[in-house]
């Protein structure tokens, strides 16, 4: 029986010398100490053992118990040191090492820039901001702003039209379009309050363009103030404040006579030209100007559309073309670039 007891403990030993995993050392416990392991299983034969032997037996039995627990136990905490050093030395990290590059970042479109720059310059000035609808109705498009359906002035603005007859029932009674600039806000917002009115809108306008300087799709901020004696000079003022605003204090502008329906005079704004400052040069050939904008006293008709009376009120208005003053404002020729989505010239911004 004793050397049953000395066999179990070499095996023992043997096999906890091959362990390299702490589930290994485990199920070694569990074989030689468990209650139903070797060990124990060995002690249950102690009925056979002679009664002289019996303490001699009981005492070695004990001691091969202790000793295998003790290595057990030493392999375990051995094991799990040699995990954590593992661990740790995975963990180390190089404070040498070059930091670890940002994902590039996207910034805002020169186009938007350019209109937040513009609305800052306009807020500061006292307007308000507003934005109405891109898909509107002939009527605040076209009809109240003086321009009746056949009115000759509507082919410089033709635009998208929108098939609402497929609503059926729901449809409008006046035409559908993409607004095809955005002096539609001048009477959706006159007609929603009454004088000192003073807002800016900024948004997307469409017409059937296409070429080097004009896009389907481009982005104006109407301006309107009306209220008690606004004069032509309160307009030239306020033109001049935007185009020294964004370009600085040598840029100014001319008003040039010119027609819109929806105003009475009409001009034509050019700003100084902003590459040669005025002297003349290829860009703005030779005469030291550009054209940037469209302007004029709101229509007195326009007024009475909208419930004003045009003998105690009167006001100005300008539709300004932001990706207009974002090209000048980059030396720009081409419009078109700025819908191409090409990061390469996106990101020279
Ligand atoms: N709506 C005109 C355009 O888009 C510009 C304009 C606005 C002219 C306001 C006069 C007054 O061309």
């Amino acid at each position: 029986m004793i050397q049953e007891l000395e066999k179990l403990l070499d095996e023992a030993r043997a096999e906890i010398g091959k362990v390299v995993v702490a589930a290994e050392a485990e199920g070694l416990r569990v074989k030689y100490l468990g209650k139903k392991g070797a060990v124990s299983a060995l002690l249950a034969k102690l009925r056979d053992v002679p009664t002289a032997e019996r303490p001699a037996f009981g005492a070695r039995a004990n001691q091969v118990k202790t000793e295998i627990e003790g290595q057990l136990a030493s392999l375990t905490t051995q094991l799990e040191r040699a995990a954590l050093d593992q661990e740790l030395r995975r963990e180390r990290y190089d404070v040498t090492l070059p930091g670890r590059r940002p994902e590039p970042l996207g910034h805002v479109h020169p186009v938007a820039q350019t209109g937040r720059d513009l609305l800052e310059i306009f807020a500061r000035l006292g307007f308000s901001s507003v934005e109405t609808p891109e898909v509107e109705l002939d009527y605040y498009n076209f009809e109240a702003l003086n321009q009746p359906a056949d009115h000759p002035a509507r082919d410089m603005q033709d635009t998208f039209y929108v098939d609402s007859a497929a609503l059926g029932e729901r449809a409008p009674k006046s035409p559908v379009l993409l607004r095809s600039h955005t002096s539609s806000a001048q009477i959706r917002e006159m007609l929603k309050r009454q004088p000192p009115v003073r807002i800016v809108s900024p948004g997307r306008v469409y017409r059937r363009d296409d070429d080097p300087t004009h896009a389907p799709m481009f982005h104006q901020i109407e301006v309107l103030y009306v209220d008690r004696d606004v004069s032509l000079g309160d307009l030239k003022w306020t033109l001049d404040q935007i185009a020294k605003g964004l370009f600085g204090p040598d840029i100014g502008t001319r008003l040039r006579a010119s027609f819109f329906p929806f105003v009475q005079p009409g001009a034509e704004v050019d700003i100084t030209c902003t590459v040669c400052r005025g002297a003349g040069c290829r860009v703005c050939k030779g005469t030291g100007f550009i054209e940037v904008l469209g302007a004029g006293m709101v229509h007195p008709q326009v007024l009475r559309n909208v419930g004003y009376d045009p003998e105690t009120v009167s006001g100005f208005a300008f539709g300004l073309g932001v990706d207009r003053f974002a090209m000048l404002r980059y030396g720009l020729t081409d419009l078109r670039l700025f819908f191409e989505n090409d990061l390469r010239f996106l990101e020279a911004f």
